[in-house]
């Protein structure tokens, strides 16, 4: 807190108002607008562009300069030097854990993978064709109906004992999800594997034969999770905290997350990404696309572009560009041509002055779809392989909501409907 004061002066009004203005450890400063309701005014930011909606000590991004930090630590160290699991836990608890407290975390993950044979029932009332993200966020919501009356919100070890759940058990379903599409076998975790070889071999294994998970594979695939685990005050974060703000329970809490990731402009981007390098077809198409995408009058958009928070390289795109490069390596398609598409796109869309006086640069999602293509994982999968990623920032933000004093979500609008009018006679 500060001293800082900011004064509203409106037109009309004797008196400026005054607004306390607060410090982050860093970061913008904030004007605290509460009290305006008992003035009589609100602001107005459709799409939140200027609005904190929280305090959070989670995740902290300075966009202009390309900044990502978890408690405090670069996400480029982070993907370099932890796992997905410890990275979970660093966002749980707010410290990295000791080698002891990392086993034990590990240890409680792995004893939670196995889903209620229950759940294998929800999966035949879907479609084979279903979308998997449609799959997903019923059955996760669904969990709620496993876990509700023995869950007190209100207790920090419940909390916990949920977020430890929500973790293990999403690698889970979303293999799942893949498996009921193709009409496979469910595969149950092996307890011998890490979470990323057992997510691997839960979507390719079958009953009739085992997998073998390469090491490239299973270390790129814990580090996608990784790089997607949180991203602070985002549509599907804001979304969980909005419906945790009411006290609702935290599994149908996550599902409501999952149906905020899955549009094109958020989580559902890097399907959109493999779809439009799909129809570009051929590096000779793509300065007609670029076009496309600078013209105003069409709604086409370059797909893995633009970030409303970074205005400057996504940190994490640049860790998956090297991800990718090794991944296709190992799997011997580093000649993909959508891959070539995507270098000579990316090339082409940073020396384009529409692109670089907007401050459009490749996202996260630019290179995580040509990942998950060359490992043979379908279009329709990626979005729930975000979502399992993202699941541990899901659900520390809404256990650091719930461990603080917190209020019902609840924006107001600028009315510009009819005013009152009578029911004709
Ligand atoms: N292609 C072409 N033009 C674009 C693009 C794009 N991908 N993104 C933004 N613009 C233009 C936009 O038309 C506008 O131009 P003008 O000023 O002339 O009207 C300007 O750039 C600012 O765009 P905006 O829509 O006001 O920016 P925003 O912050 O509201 O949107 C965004 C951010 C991510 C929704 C948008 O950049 C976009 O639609 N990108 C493509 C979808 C995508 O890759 N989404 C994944 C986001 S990263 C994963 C995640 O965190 O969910």
């Amino acid at each position: 807190m500060s001293d800082k004061k900011a004064q509203l002066v409106l037109d009309g009004r004797e008196k400026p108002i005054d607004l306390p203005v607060y410090e982050g450890s860093t970061g913008p400063s904030v004007i605290d607008v509460r009290s305006l309701v008992s003035e009589g005014v609100f602001t107005y930011d459709p799409g939140f562009v200027s609005t904190a909606a929280c305090d959070s000590n989670i995740t902290y991004i300075d966009g202009n300069a390309g900044i990502l930090l978890h408690r405090g630590y670069p996400i480029e160290q982070l993907a370099e030097k932890s796992s997905f699991l410890e990275v979970s836990y660093l966002l749980l608890n707010g410290d990295l854990p000791s080698p002891q407290e990392l086993a034990s975390f590990e240890e409680k993950i792995r004893y939670h993978t196995m889903v209620d044979e229950q759940i294998h029932e929800f999966f035949k009332g879907f479609p084979r064709t279903a979308h998997p993200m449609a799959m997903l966020s019923a059955v996760v919501g669904g969990l709620s109906a496993f876990y509700h009356d023995d869950l007190d919100i209100d207790n920090a070890d419940h909390r916990m004992q949920a977020a430890i759940r929500l973790i293990a058990k999403m690698p889970t379903l979303a293999a799942m999800c893949y498996k009921h599409g193709i009409g496979q076998p469910f595969i149950y975790p092996q307890n011998k594997m890490s979470l990323a070889e057992n997510f691997v071999n839960m979507l390719f294994g079958t009953p009739c034969e085992e997998t073998t998970v390469s090491p490239v594979i299973a270390k790129a695939v814990d580090t996608l999770f990784l790089l997607h685990a949180d991203h602070e005050q985002n549509a599907s974060t804001s979304t969980v905290r909005l419906a945790g703000s009411t006290g609702s329970n935290p599994y149908a809490c996550l599902a409501s997350g999952i149906a905020a990731l899955w549009g094109p402009a958020h989580g559902g981007a890097n399907e959109a990404v493999l779809d439009m390098l799909s129809k570009i077809g051929d590096e000779s198409r793509i300065d007609e696309f670029l076009l496309k995408a600078k013209d105003k009058n069409d709604p086409f958009r370059l797909m893995g572009f633009g970030h409303r928070v970074y205005k400057n390289y996504d940190p994490r795109a640049t860790v998956i560009r090297g991800i990718c490069a090794e991944v296709l390596d190992e799997l011997g398609v580093d000649n993909d041509p959508l891959f070539k598409i995507a270098r000579k796109l990316e090339k082409l869309a940073l020396e384009d002055d529409y692109f670089n006086e907007r401050k459009l640069f490749p996202n996260v999602d630019f290179y995580s779809g040509i990942i998950l293509k060359a490992m043979g994982i379908p279009t329709s999968l990626f979005t729930v392989i975000f979502a399992t990623g993202r699941t541990p920032g899901w659900i520390a933000h809404w256990n650091e909501m719930l461990s603080n004093p917190y209020k019902i979500g609840r924006p107001r609008q600028l009315y510009k409907g009819e005013t009152k009018r009578d029911y004709p006679a």
